[in-house]
């Protein structure tokens, strides 16, 4: 039954009951209706209250149905507006969570009483769309326009104390929701219902309104570049101060229809579910680590307090994992304990300000300098700098030290695991954490399989990245992963666009208009350029080994530009220098002007050379940079590095800056037409046959020769490429 309905006294108690979220699908919305209208006629029902099973209220509507004809029959608004005129006082027992649909189901309701841990929220914008049922009418008549315009276009989950400071919720308890609610609902029996009914209320406006508005707009455009929900949502606000609640919900319906239409919604719900499936990566053996459990972590240590490991310290302890934070320089102990100290008492405050304290605890955090004190820990993060043989020494030393059932991890964004794993006596407990900087903010983790890791163990890190509030994805072991494998042909094809004639800012910003975050150059100044090219200087592709300034052509093999490399030998090293592919203000300085000076040398670059200056536009510079990237995703996936598309583009959305609502660059691919990309690739690889990362991967041209198939079948066809697990 999607919806079930008891009598408590003279209170109908309807529960939503659709595992596992208890989202709002057809069949939920036909039972709603059919328990509404018995209780509603029901004589002896004086009060009705809506809950949900399983501890949570609902998670709103169901998103798989959006693409399919079920979400035509019974509309969501509908019930809510059955609901607000019941002349039964409703209430909502929200437990757990209380999401788009489900919030907006809420908001119908003439009462709204919570838990203490649950949340509620509109966060339809993650998803590309609007709240569709009501939600951008009613909740600024509940709230006011700043409020409901916070809450709605960041699409937050608001914790239940700060939904009862807004005036959200009546209520908030500490024991039975579902009880507190009937006791409300008796209470309120007989009473007038005119003024909960927020459809009929006024929103709170002022004549300056609507260049609140404006603001609001422009804000958005520059936070959120090219998504076009946010905006959708504060126009739907608009209409709810502007119109008539009616025509406000007619606003919201258009903005919904035209969402629609842009492709945008389908690209991040793709992204939604993606981020759900991702790493579910069968085994060569045939088992599967998703299907093997995890083994608890009740302790962790952190080696390195440089600023990974400072991170990564403090998102054990935000997730409640006692630490020991171990570092070989005592100095750099004090510095980091301070600093992990004061991200902690900032994480503690937000929860005060949240109301989550003393229910959400941090751990504490131990500081040494003795390997001796992680001898009982379960599991251990190494986050020292980028050098296998120290890595290795400090293998060895876990080795020996740890208890022989405990975890070693190693935080490296690209170095061999198998190698590191050599020197341990259980290789098979030994997996790779790739976080990304800084730890405690960025949401992705690429877990790294070496050849001889478990699958408990690579169940038990895929489960700590998840209680990290990490989206977690497993990949294989290969020079620098996926993430920053894809980005190699990426940021080849930037640096050859200046040697052919564009300058940083242009293809910065062509990359920005698409959506990225921030162009390459600008990525490149804020890491450090220094960090890729003392790695170049070690592999003998920069420095002594290449005559200073000579580009590839020139020389024999592959092309290799030297300008980053020309760079770096003048002290040019990004931000932290004051001037590298920009100019800053100072060493430091975070604001990237064009600088005169590299339009020179890029000029005096090209004439020495006898470089003819091709013409540029936008869609070449992407073209170039783009389907490069792309490319290599179809090598990683012929290599079995990546299990599936979707977790490159899980990756790439959420550790890289690439643009949700365009999905992630294979679905980015399948959205071009993969015979284009292919086109694109075969026509520039001919005309340069010395980049060898711009010649079309064969599972691509295999996608076209079978007529592309949409991108979740992509996998089928991967089959008889895998070669590397
Ligand atoms: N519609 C359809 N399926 C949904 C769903 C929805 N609104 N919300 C969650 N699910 C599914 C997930 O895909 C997942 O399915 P799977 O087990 O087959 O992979 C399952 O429910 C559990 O979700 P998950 O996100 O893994 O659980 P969680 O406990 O970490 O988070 C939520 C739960 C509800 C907070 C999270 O799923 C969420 O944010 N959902 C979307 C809410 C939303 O945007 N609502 C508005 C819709 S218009």
């Amino acid at each position: 039954m999607a919806a079930t309905r008891r009598l408590s006294h003279t209170v109908a108690v309807i529960t939503i009951n659709h595992p596992p979220v208890n989202a709002l699908s057809a069949s939920v919305r036909h039972a709603l209706v059919k328990e509404f209208g018995e209780a509603s006629k029901d004589p002896s029902v004086k009060a009705i209250v809506l809950s949900g099973a399983n501890g949570k209220f609902s998670a709103g509507a169901d998103i798989r149905e959006f693409s399919t004809s079920a979400l035509k029959t019974i509309s969501l608004e509908d019930i809510n507006a059955t609901i607000e005129a019941s002349r039964k006082p409703v209430v909502a027992a929200i437990e757990g969570i209380a999401l788009g649909g489900g919030f907006e189901l809420a908001l119908a309701c003439h009462y709204r009483v919570a838990n203490a841990q649950s949340r509620v929220g509109l966060p339809e914008v993650l998803i590309g769309i609007l709240p569709a049922a009501g939600g951008t009418q009613r909740l600024p008549r509940l709230i006011g326009v700043p409020a409901a315009l916070d809450v709605i276009v960041q699409g937050r989950h608001v914790p239940a104390t700060e939904a009862l400071q807004l005036g959200i919720l009546d209520d908030v308890v500490q024991g039975n929701v579902v009880n507190a609610a009937i006791q409300l609902a008796r209470n309120v029996i007989g009473r007038d219902l005119a003024k909960r009914r927020l459809s009929t209320n006024h929103v709170p406006s002022n004549p300056h309104m609507d260049s609140f508005f404006d603001t609001a707009v422009d804000r958005v455009k520059k936070q959120y570049r090219g998504a076009r929900a946010p905006i959708a949502c504060i126009e739907a606000i608009r209409a709810s101060v502007q119109k008539p609640y009616h025509s406000g919900l007619e606003k919201e319906k258009q903005l919904f229809a035209s969402l629609w239409a842009s492709g945008q919604p389908q690209a991040q719900q793709y992204a939604f579910f993606s981020e759900r499936s991702v790493g579910k990566w069968t085994h060569p053996s045939g088992g599967r680590w998703d299907t093997v459990a995890p083994k608890p972590v009740r302790t962790a240590a952190v080696i390195g307090l440089g600023t990974m490991g400072r991170g990564i310290a403090t998102s054990l302890a935000r997730a409640n994992i006692p630490v020991i934070a171990l570092e070989q320089d005592a100095q750099q102990l004090e510095v980091g304990k301070k600093t992990v100290n004061g991200l902690l008492e900032r994480e503690a405050d937000k929860l005060i300000k949240q109301g989550l304290v003393p229910d959400t605890k941090l751990a504490s955090v131990r500081f040494t300098l003795d390997f001796a004190e992680l001898r009982d820990v379960d599991f251990v993060i190494e986050a020292v700098y980028e050098n296998m043989a120290l890595k290795k020494e400090i293998f060895h030393k876990l080795s020996s030290v740890c208890k022989s059932d405990a975890f070693l991890c190693t935080n490296t964004s690209g170095l061999d695991i198998d190698e590191i794993a050599s020197v341990t006596k259980h290789p098979d407990l030994v997996i790779g954490t790739h976080f990304f900087s800084p730890a405690n903010i960025m949401r992705l983790l690429e877990v790294v399989r070496g050849r001889h890791t478990s699958l408990t163990t690579i169940a038990t890190a895929m489960n700590l990245g998840k209680t990290l509030g990490k989206v977690a994805v497993l990949v294989g072991n290969c020079p620098l992963f996926v993430g920053n494998r894809l980005l190699g042909p990426y940021l080849e094809q930037a640096s050859y666009l200046l040697e052919e004639g564009c300058y940083p800012e242009d293809v910065d910003k062509t990359l920005e208009d698409f959506g990225f975050a921030m162009g390459p150059f600008r990525m490149m100044d804020l890491a450090g350029l220094d960090v890729g090219w003392r790695s170049r200087m070690e592999k003998g592709l920069a420095g002594n080994k290449v005559p200073l300034g000579t580009p590839a052509r020139q020389r024999q093999g592959n092309r290799y530009s030297p300008l980053a490399d020309m760079l770096c030998e003048m002290g040019r090293f990004g931000q932290k220098a004051g001037k590298g592919w920009y100019q800053y203000e100072k060493a430091g300085g975070r604001f990237a002007q064009p600088d005169p000076w590299v339009k020179d040398f890029l000029q005096k670059y090209r004439s020495t050379h006898q470089i003819k200056q091709q013409p540029t536009t936008p869609e070449l510079i992407l073209e170039h940079c783009l389907y490069g990237l792309i490319n290599e995703g179809f090598r990683v996936l012929e290599d079995g590095i990546a299990s599936g598309a979707e977790d490159i583009d899980v990756i790439y959305n959420n550790g890289y800056g690439w643009p949700k609502y365009r999905g992630g660059p294979m679905y980015y691919a399948s959205t071009v037409g993969l015979s284009k990309v292919l086109d694109v690739l075969d026509g520039y690889h001919k005309q340069n046959p010395d980049v060898p990362s711009m010649k079309p991967a064969f599972l691509l041209k295999k996608l076209v020769a079978v007529g592309e198939p949409p991108i979740k079948e992509w996998r089928t066809q991967v089959g008889s490429f895998v070669h590397k697990l």
